[in-house]
């Protein structure tokens, strides 16, 4: 099975999604290690209720991003990690790093990108009046939140929405999204061309939310 590594900073939800979809043995991959730059990450009791190495790797004990993004590597590397998947990892990675993990690197971000890059994006879907809204897993490039799609899920916008709703019914898409995107690459099934990933074979799509 593929070895994935999750950086996580909080509540990890997205790596329970992931925890969850590799107790299944038929998937085709496993979380090898889960690596928080945080000590009191909720995400952290995830792992090890699930029996899975974490490591803590907090950016403020190094001098600099070199050093604390060479650490994550080294622990990355040391547990076999082939893929690296972001999930609610809320630090800036420099070029270095996404060069360092070119196409073996994933984030999910809580918007169909292009639109809604960054943070807020709940609010500010609000405030421009979209009717549909989402999460997007993509290949990490070095441009925040830009970079090849694999897989994206829509929820409508419902007349009355508020913040928290939305991001609650855009959450429950992610914990699909990112197991399927995971998926997909474990099944040798995305090719990269052009910066545009392409999936061969049937396209696990998430029908849309209605
Ligand atoms: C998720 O909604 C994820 O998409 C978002 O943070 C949340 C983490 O939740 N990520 C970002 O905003 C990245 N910039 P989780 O810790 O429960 O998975």
């Amino acid at each position: 099975r593929l070895k994935l590594g999750v950086l996580i900073s909080g509540r990890g939800s997205n790596l329970q999604a992931l925890l969850d979809a590799a107790a299944d043995p038929a998937f085709p991959a496993e979380v090898a290690l889960v690596l928080s730059n945080k000590s009191d990450a909720y995400g952290l009791e995830r792992a090890a209720k699930a029996g899975v190495p974490s490591a803590v790797v907090r950016h403020k004990d190094f001098p600099d991003k070199p050093a604390f993004e060479q650490a994550m590597t080294e622990a990355l590397e040391a547990a076999g990690v082939e893929l690296v998947c972001l999930a609610g990892f809320m630090r800036l990675l420099s070029p270095w790093f996404v060069e360092r993990w070119h196409d073996r690197l994933i984030n999910i971000h809580p918007s169909l990108l292009p639109s809604f890059p960054g943070l807020d994006t709940h609010r500010r879907a609000l405030e421009t009046g979209v009717r549909f809204h989402g999460c997007t897993v993509h290949y990490v490039r070095t441009i925040m939140d830009q970079g090849p799609i694999l897989v994206q899920a829509a929820v409508p916008v419902l007349p009355g929405d508020t913040e928290d709703g939305l991001a609650a019914r855009v959450l429950e898409q992610e914990h699909r999204a990112y197991p399927m995107a995971v998926r997909l690459i474990a099944e040798g099934r995305v090719r990269v061309v052009d910066e545009r990933a392409e999936v061969v074979g049937d396209a696990a799509v998430p029908a849309p939310v209605l």
